[in-house]
């Protein structure tokens, strides 16, 4: 069975769908066959970010491909699931009906967040809604992105840990590195900065754990 990683906030631009092909890469170099969905219909972000690698000469994935619901997504899979490791999941920037469905099919759900508490509230309000509707504390995870200073990464992880779900190792910070090699196709892992590589190979190296300490 293909192991299932949905990317979700309600929030927009908090990092979704650069964490979904940062993940879906390293992954795919880990030697492991990927499926990246683009739930993203009126964006198509993911699968136009897709089209520049192709463009710019970058390393290919086994499958990018967008899907109007989860349903479809995880429908259009199942025969395909035994030559698929893992399966991504990028998610558009609302809650609804199909964050539920995800995240009841998902392995780990992975939620992006600033440090901001007008973009942590309502994360944390999120899998407090999931928990109670039954998801296990286990797979939902938060990751923070687009961090500003060391105050704004410390003062988040202090509101998060006392909410009691897990923060994936790895804080990425808002750098214009970050931007400029997304726009040639290219992931978090993949700029043109060092450190900023590492950063994003930490976040990612925690979730590839997670990935083949299931299989
Ligand atoms: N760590 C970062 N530093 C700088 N820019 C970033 C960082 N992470 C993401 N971005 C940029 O922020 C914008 C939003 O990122 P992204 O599209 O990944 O978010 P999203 O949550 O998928 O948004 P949406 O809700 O619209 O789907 C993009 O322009 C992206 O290149
Ligand atoms: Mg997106």
């Amino acid at each position: 069975m293909a192991y299932i990683i949905g990317i979700l906030s309600t929030k927009g631009g908090v990092g979704k769908s650069s964490i979904a092909r940062a993940l879906a890469v390293a992954i795919s170099s880990s030697g492991y066959r990927v499926r990246l969905c683009d739930l993203d219909i009126a964006q198509t972000t993911t699968v136009d970010w897709y089209k520049r690698r192709l463009q710019n000469g970058g390393d290919t994935l086994a499958s990018v491909e967008m899907f109007r619901t989860v349903d479809d997504a995880l429908k259009n899979t199942v025969d395909l699931q035994p030559s698929f490791d893992a399966i991504i999941l990028d998610m558009p920037g609302r809650s609804s009906v199909e964050t539920y469905k995800l995240a009841h099919a998902a392995n780990l759900i992975i939620q992006p967040t600033s440090g901001t508490l007008d973009d942590l509230v309502p994360a944390v309000r999120l899998y407090h809604e999931l928990k109670a509707k039954g998801i296990p504390y286990e797979k939902m995870a938060f990751t923070l992105n687009r961090i500003t200073t060391e105050a704004e990464a410390a003062q988040a992880l202090e509101y998060i840990r006392r909410t009691g779900y897990d923060v994936l190792d790895g804080i990425l910070q808002d750098k214009a590195g970050y931007k400029m090699a997304q726009n040639i196709g290219r992931t978090l892992q993949e700029t043109n900065y060092s450190t900023l590589n590492e950063a994003a190979e930490e976040l990612l190296g925690s979730i590839i754990n997670r990935l083949t300490g299931n299989r």
